[in-house]
């Protein structure tokens, strides 16, 4: 028999979990192993608020994730975007934290470019917020999933 450390999902959109959308439900339910940490995007502090209440129920981890560099996320200034607005970044933080019935942890890159290195910053704000743990990616956005920089 296998024994997991920990499991993680695969982030979910926030926007989707405050619109019920059943697919986005599928994703985090036909997840039955344990301890499991489940990840949320968005940058809107209301939304990742509400996502909070249901996905914590859920899990025994909630993460945020401010490290996907995908064009149709940052596009929408979610995932590493939030690097680049570190006030919004403490204000879903702050939501997040305030809603989730679990621990909350925080996946961040170094920042969004060389000329924009946050990892400092949004780590101290995150303590401040009352994250518990901060899973660094240590890349920017700039340089997504390469070997070098
Ligand atoms: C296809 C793909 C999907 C990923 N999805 C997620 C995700 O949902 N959440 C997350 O935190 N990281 C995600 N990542 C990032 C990885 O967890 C990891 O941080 C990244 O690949 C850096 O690890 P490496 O240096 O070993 O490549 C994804 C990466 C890839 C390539």
């Amino acid at each position: 028999m296998e024994i997991l450390g920990l499991v993680c999902n695969e982030m979910v959109s926030s926007k989707a979990i405050c619109y019920e959308d059943q697919k986005t439900f599928e994703m985090l339910k036909t997840i039955d192993e344990k301890p499991i940490s489940m990840q949320i995007f968005g940058s809107e502090p209301e939304s990742m608020g509400k996502a909070a209440v249901v996905v914590s129920k859920l899990c025994d981890i909630l993460d945020i994730n401010m490290g996907c560099p995908a064009p149709k996320v940052v596009k929408n200034g979610d995932g590493s975007k939030l690097l680049t607005d570190l006030d919004l970044a403490r204000a879903v933080i702050r939501e997040v934290v305030k809603n989730s019935s679990k621990p909350v942890t925080l996946k961040i890159r170094k920042g969004w470019s060389n000329e924009n290195i946050v990892h400092k910053e949004i780590s101290k704000i995150a303590e401040e917020e009352g994250v518990k743990a901060i899973i660094v990616h240590g890349r920017t956005r700039q340089e997504f999933y390469s070997r070098t920089s």
